[in-house]
Formats: structure tokens, sequence, C-alpha cells
């Protein structure tokens, strides 16, 4: 059988620390690329280094070609340019600059992937990511399923977390979804959340829950406020599970940021919803039976994924 091959586009902080989870899970060779000096390869090196201790098997190389990527079966992208000051003028850049200096960014990133690997599936991380998905589909043309947003796993992973914590039980008996724009605006559904089938809504209070819904919805400017600069562990592993499911064809359920073609009402728009993750990257999307007020709240985070997407100037 063909070994799997998987490229981290851009080997920061969430790209290499999804090389990490995906070198123990041994679902492939791995190739990093980046474009700041040496930093690829030597994180892909010393990543295979580790392997000897922790017995894993796969090869791992990186380079600052971005003709690495050759042939690859699935590509994360998380190359980028995060929300950091200016160092000359000591200004953040409006969200409507970020948007704009990383639409360039993702433009070459969809070139270089067309090139090199145009029957891959593409991952991507790279925020903002809603309208990070729109550039890589107006630029590669690859069909909807081969561009899948990372999204929703790493907020369901911390709806599920902070859940968890407040009940002290298991966080593998947490089951939730959490749909809508990577951003304020997701919308995390407690009716559809449950503790080993117990309904969340009658083990939390509604007014605990809401606090933990807001957290979920805050979650990524806590690390921030923490960190200095994004988290990385839970993003990274939230992209593994999707590539995982991917490459094993596990078939998993998923939210992730998906290019709408009527689904939910909505179309010609990437927003999160839950998706059937399996070779042919998304397979399903799956209907959900919300109420009005679950409807509105996902059609809110709609129209702010929409606002950012207008910014990118395509028809
Ligand atoms: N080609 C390749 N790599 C690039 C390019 C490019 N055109 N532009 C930037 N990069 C690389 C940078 O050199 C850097 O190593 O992308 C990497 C980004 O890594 P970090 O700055 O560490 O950012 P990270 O925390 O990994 O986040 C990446 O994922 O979760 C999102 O919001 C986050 O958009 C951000 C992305």
């Amino acid at each position: 059988m063909a070994i799997n091959k998987i490229a981290l586009y851009g080997a920061g902080n969430v790209g290499a620390t999804t090389a990490h989870w995906l070198a123990n899970m041994e679902l492939g060779d791995l190739v990093m690329f980046d474009i700041f000096g040496q930093v690829a390869a030597g994180k892909a090196l010393d990543l295979y280094e580790s392997g000897p201790a922790m017995g894993f098997d796969g090869r791992i190389t990186g380079s600052s070609d971005p003709g690495i990527i050759e042939g690859s079966d699935v590509v994360v992208v998380t190359a980028g340019v995060p929300r950091k000051k200016d160092p000359v003028t000591g200004k953040f850049p409006s969200r409507d600059e970020l948007v704009k200096i990383n639409q360039d960014v993702m433009s070459v990133v969809s070139e270089n992937i067309k090139k090199y690997a145009p029957d891959s599936i593409v991952v991507l991380v790279t925020n903002p990511l809603d309208a990070m998905c729109h550039v890589v589909k107006h630029v590669t043309g690859f069909p909807r399923e081969r561009i899948i947003g990372q999204a929703g796993a790493l907020d369901t992973a911390r709806y599920k977390t902070f859940i968890a914590m407040e009940l002290g039980v298991s966080v593998e008996d947490v089951h939730g979804i959490v749909l809508g724009g990577h951003g304020d605006t997701m919308v995390p559904l407690p009716r559809h959340t449950s503790v080993a089938g117990i309904p969340v809504t009658e083990l939390i209070s509604q007014e605990k829950l809401a606090a933990i819904i807001d957290r979920t919805a805050k979650g990524g400017g806590e690390i921030v406020g923490l960190l200095g600069y994004s988290g990385y562990y839970a993003p990274a592993a939230g992209t593994a599970i999707m590539v995982e499911s991917i490459l094993k064809d596990k078939k998993r359920v998923i939210p992730c940021a998906v290019y709408t073609e009527g689904e939910y009402g909505y179309h010609d728009l990437f927003l999160g919803l839950p998706c059937v993750l399996g070779r042919g990257g998304v397979e399903r999307i799956i209907p959900m039976d919300l109420n009005e007020s679950e409807r509105a709240m996902l059609d809110h985070s709609a129209e702010a994924v929409k606002a950012v997407v207008d910014v990118l100037g395509y028809d």
C-alpha cells in the first residue's frame, strides 16, 4: 500500500505541533515547508530524531522550497501572518488590513498547492479561517470536498473541555458540537450536548452553561491573554484528528468550515457545519434540525463571516 504523504505548509507553532501529533499517530510521511530560514528543515529533523525515544516510524523532512509538498495527499495550511504590532508605527493592523495581508499569503500558498499537489485535500487553519478558505477555493478551483477549514474541531474541543471541567467527568464522555464561523459569533449547541447520553441541560444550570458558551466563544482570546500569542496545542490537535479521519477513512463527524451550496439555507459561503470526513475529504454535510434561536445565531454568524469575505473583493 502506498504510504500517505502529509504536508505541513507553515512550520510555526500550529504547523509544527500538528506535525508532532501526526508523527505520533504514524499516519504517513511528513514534509514541512516554511519560508522562514531553515526552520522547517530544523523542526522536521528534530521531530524525526524524537522517533526512537517515542517509538514512532515515518520519515519527516523539511525545506524552504515549496516543491517539497509535491504529490501530497493532504496539505495542512498554517502559513500566515499573526495579528501583531507594526514595529515601526507601533499600531496593530485593522481586521481588514490583516485579511488583505493573509489573502496575499494564501494566494501564493494556493498557487503552490495547485502546482505541486493538485489532487490533495487541503486542511486550512490560517485565520481569518472562513475567509481564507474562500481564497483557497478561488485560486485553486478545487472542488469543495477538498477544501476543509479547521475551526469547529477546536471550538468543540474547548467547549467539551469546559463542560468536563465543570462536571468533573472524563472529556471522553462529553459529546457536543459547535457550528458557525470561527470567531465570537460561533454557535455552541447545548440542546445537542450530552454527557454519556444524558442531556447537559439536565446537569448544568442555564446560567453556568451560558458562561461556558461565552468562554468557548472567547477561547482564542483567553489563550492570547495568557500567552501573548495564539494557542497551538488545541488547534493542532483539532487539525490532527481531521487528517486522521481523512487518511484512515474513519468518517468521523466533525464540524468543519465547508463551502455551502444550499445546505442549511446558505449558498457560496464557508461556514462551520457537521461534516463526515473520509478519504474523499468532506463526504457529507449532516443536516440538523435547528430551532428558531439556534437558526438565528447561525444566521448571525454567517453574516459575520460574510462581512470578512466581502473584504476579499471577489465577485
Ligand atoms: N509561505 C510559507 N510559510 C509562511 C508564509 C508563506 N507565504 N508566510 C508565513 N509563513 C510562515 C511563517 O514563517 C511562520 O513560521 O507561517 C508560520 C506561521 O506560524 P506562527 O506565526 O507561529 O503562527 P501559528 O501560531 O502557527 O498560527 C498559524 O493558524 O491558528 C491559526 O491564527 C493562527 O493564522 C494563524 C495560523
